[in-house]
């Protein structure tokens, strides 16, 4: 008997983390996944060029859900999700990450009885005005079997009350498609295509809402943009919600125009990868791009004031700056003086990660008899 495992995705950050897992299935007689797409994310740009460049197979469902309030959308995923999960019946859903897709399949998937896998469990900001630390906290709360990346998921997990014989310690899955990515990554075009030599530019991303959301935080975002290509040249990849609400201000063709400012489409994983790994710094509100900074010994300057991935600080290239802009500039000058920051890399975040998961989940869920009661925080 195999063990039918339905493998949730939804947004950007979700492919990478799901691709190394589902390959594994693949490789393995025990399961039979089946891979639904939400849809929450669906323009070609935030989609299509994922799937192809982590080899990641058509999703057998596409829910189509769209854009919408948090309200609207996590109703929509509920609502499409059932009766995917009632027709499948499957014996597990493995949801990733911290998306309004991963809290509403999760709810879902609970009340039908059937057990729930968070990979990427126990990550936490404190801070409740991100939607993502809800969807983290509901997420963790209800799931049975819990992957952490990083001992810090394991300490806010049993701090929470979980049990500890749910949580598993694996590492970082996302290392797994960034290691396996980067030779065809490196050899892409597109730093040259710019003009741009290796080692020169930063490259920035920008789309929390706490960030792009108001005029005020775009004009001072704006300031920072500018200040920034006056130091180095400055490579930016528009997110839709960023772009969109440039435009509705009229700063679009601001920050277009403006001379060492390359706004770019989406990119990629490939490309995207390819212009990190030959930045020299990094700029960002990501969460999973202060991890990828950190694999590849970049300093990563966070325009945050808090993050859910503080071994990244701790032990990676990532500085918190939040929206102090003189900050920025001082760290600009020390890494454009000396490289900046430089780091080691987390345990268990080896590229081996997806293997970890699956064996757990092997264990857990074939049929035979329940293998013995362990009482500690497994590490895989
Ligand atoms: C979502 C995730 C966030 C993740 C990010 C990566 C939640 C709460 N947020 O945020 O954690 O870091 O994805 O991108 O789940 N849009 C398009 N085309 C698309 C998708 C979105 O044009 O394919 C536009 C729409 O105007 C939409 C806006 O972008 O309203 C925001 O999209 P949404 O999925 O709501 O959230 P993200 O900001 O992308």
């Amino acid at each position: 008997m195999t063990i039918k495992a339905l493998c949730v995705v939804g947004a950007r950050p979700n492919y990478m983390k799901i691709a190394p897992i589902l390959r594994c299935m693949e490789g393995n007689p025990a399961f039979q996944p089946t891979l639904v797409h939400t849809g929450q994310h669906y323009d070609a740009s935030m989609y299509d060029v994922f799937f192809h460049d982590l080899n990641l197979p058509r999703p057998d469902i596409w829910m189509g859900v769209g854009s919408g309030s948090h309200a609207e959308q996590t109703a929509r995923v509920m609502l499409g999700f059932e009766p995917v999960l009632l027709e499948y019946r499957p014996d597990v859903v493995i949801v990733v990450g911290d998306v309004n897709s991963t809290l509403a399949c999760t709810l879902v998937t609970v009340k039908l009885g059937v057990p729930v896998a968070h990979v990427e469990a126990g990550l936490r900001s404190f801070d409740r005005t991100m939607p993502e630390e809800i969807n983290r906290l509901c997420t963790d709360a209800l799931a049975d079997v819990l992957f952490t990346p990083s001992e810090d998921g394991d300490a806010n997990l049993l701090r929470e009350g979980i049990p500890p014989e749910r949580i598993h310690r694996v590492g970082n899955v996302m290392v797994d498609s960034l290691l396996a990515a980067l030779p065809l990554a490196r050899s892409r075009s597109t730093v040259g295509d710019l003009g741009l030599d290796p080692k020169s530019y930063a490259l920035m991303t920008l789309h929390r809402p706490s960030n792009v959301d108001s005029r005020q935080d775009l004009e001072r975002l704006t300031d920072l943009v500018l200040r920034v290509a006056d130091m180095l040249p400055l490579v930016l990849p528009l997110h839709p919600r960023t772009a969109g609400n440039l435009r509705k201000l009229g700063l679009l063709d601001t920050w277009r125009q403006a001379p060492h400012l390359h706004v770019l489409e989406p990119q990629g994983y490939l490309d995207f990868l390819g212009l990190m790994d030959k930045s020299l710094v990094v700029l960002t509100d990501s969460g999973g791009i202060q991890e990828e900074t950190t694999i590849l010994n970049i300093p990563c300057l966070t325009l945050r004031s808090n993050t859910e991935r503080p071994i990244t600080v701790e032990m990676g290239t990532n500085t918190l700056v939040g929206d102090d802009m003189e900050a920025v500039v001082s760290h600009l000058d020390t890494i454009l003086a000396n490289g900046g920051k430089r780091g080691t890399i987390p345990p268990l975040w080896d590229g081996h990660v997806a293997e970890r998961i699956v064996d757990v989940l092997c264990r857990h869920f074939s049929p035979g008899p329940p293998h013995d009661g362990e009482t500690d925080v497994h590490h895989d």
